[in-house]
Parts: structure tokens; C-alpha cells; sequence
């Protein structure tokens, strides 16, 4: 008798971490949609994409369809995480970490020193996300988001270019159940 084909325990995901482009920005926007009060726009996202020297946009596959995305700005030593989102639907299965770890590496590829980043002094979800990368409280930003009037607390990862740091992104990927494939999608087209 042919042995039955399990499904995969829902956290032994295989995620598939793809250069972002134009053809994944509708599920994208559904996902900000969801996820943000004021949503990015559509330019928004193609003007970030057009600015391939200074961003690196990423987002995460599984099956084919897309549940989560994330960008970064650099900025000589700096690199600003500009947006971490993932399909609600998903939340709690580590693609938010394999995002962010993705990040982290695309960082330190491209030479910077520290990662920065603001988030809702009210989101301690992703605080407790960015804490476990190592991200620390610098500031307030008063009133960053306008349509709440909500704060922004502003967070850094300094010295990413360490063993140190290295260590931690290795131990934190250790424990991230199933697999990560990084996708470089040559494709330049839309
Ligand atoms: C923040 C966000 C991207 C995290 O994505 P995710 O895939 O659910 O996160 P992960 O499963 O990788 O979780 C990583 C860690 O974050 C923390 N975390 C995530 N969601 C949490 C929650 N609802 N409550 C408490 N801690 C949470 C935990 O420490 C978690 O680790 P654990 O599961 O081992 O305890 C996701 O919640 C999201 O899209 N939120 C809406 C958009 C947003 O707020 N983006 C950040 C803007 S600055």
C-alpha cells in the first residue's frame, strides 16, 4: 500500500523569500490594505521599486501566493526597514522573522552598520519582533503617524557587521521551523 502523503505541519512552511515586483503588487496592497491604517499607495510602491541602488524590497511566497513583504532604505552606514507587513491570515508563523532576517543580510551585503527603524509606540507585536532582533528604543517621534496622532517609537540595531550580531541572526534563523528559499528572481521585467 502507497504511504499517505501527510500534509506538512502547518509551521513547516516552505517560504520562498522573492525580489518584489510590479506582478506582486496586488496582493501586496491587499495585504496593506489590512494591515495599515494608511495604506502605502500603489505609486508609492513603484516609485520604491524604481530605486533599486538605495532599497531592497523582498516578498514572502508560499504555495505561489504572497503572504508578507518588506523593505529597506540605505543610507551610507544606516538601513531603514520602511515597511514589514504580513497577510493576517498568517501572523505567528515566522515569516515576519524570515522577512526581517532577510533584511538583516541584505543590510550587511550592502555594507551598512545598524538597522533603524519607527513603529507604533501601541504595536508590541512587532516590538517584541524587533527586540529579538537585537532593535533597542532611541526616541519618540511625536505625532509620525498623523492619522492616529500616534507616536512613533523609533528603534536601532547598531553594530549588525559583528560576530556578535551574526550569531544572534544565526541563532534566530536556527529556531524558524521548516524552510527558507532565497529566490533571486532574474527576471527584470514587471
Ligand atoms: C509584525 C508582523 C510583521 C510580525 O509578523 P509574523 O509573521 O506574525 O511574526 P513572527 O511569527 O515571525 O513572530 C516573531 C515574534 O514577534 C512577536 N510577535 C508576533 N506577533 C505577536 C503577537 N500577536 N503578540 C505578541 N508577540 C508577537 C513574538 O515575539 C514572535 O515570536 P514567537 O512567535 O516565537 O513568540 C505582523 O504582526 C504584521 O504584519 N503586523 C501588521 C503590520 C505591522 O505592524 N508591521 C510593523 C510596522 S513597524
Amino acid at each position: 500500500m502507497a504511504a499517505r502523503v501527510e500534509e506538512p505541519p502547518e509551521d513547516d512552511l516552505e517560504v520562498h523569500l522573492v525580489p518584489m515586483r510590479r506582478r506582486h503588487l496586488r496582493s501586496v496592497l491587499r495585504i496593506e490594505a489590512q494591515v495599515y491604517p494608511r495604506p502605502w499607495s500603489l505609486s508609492l510602491f513603484v516609485s520604491e521599486l524604481a530605486l533599486r541602488s538605495s532599497r531592497s524590497y523582498v516578498v514572502a511566497r508560499v504555495g505561489g501566493s504572497v503572504l508578507g513583504y518588506a523593505g529597506l532604505m540605505l543610507a551610507g552606514d544606516d538601513a531603514h526597514v520602511t515597511t514589514i507587513a504580513v497577510d493576517p491570515a498568517w501572523h505567528r508563523h515566522k515569516i515576519g522573522t524570515r522577512l526581517l532576517a532577510h533584511l538583516a543580510h541584505e543590510a550587511m551585503a550592502r555594507n551598512a552598520k545598524h538597522l533603524t527603524l519607527e513603529v507604533r509606540v501601541s504595536n508590541e507585536p512587532a516590538q517584541a519582533m524587533y527586540r529579538r532582533f537585537g532593535f533597542k528604543p532611541a526616541g519618540i517621534r511625536k505625532n509620525y503617524y498623523v492619522e492616529t496622532n500616534e507616536d512613533a517609537l523609533v528603534m536601532w540595531a547598531e553594530d549588525i557587521n559583528t560576530p556578535e550580531y551574526r550569531d544572534r541572526l544565526a541563532r534566530i534563523e536556527h529556531d524558524i521551523p521548516g524552510t527558507t528559499v532565497v529566490v533571486d528572481d532574474i527576471r527584470p521585467t514587471s
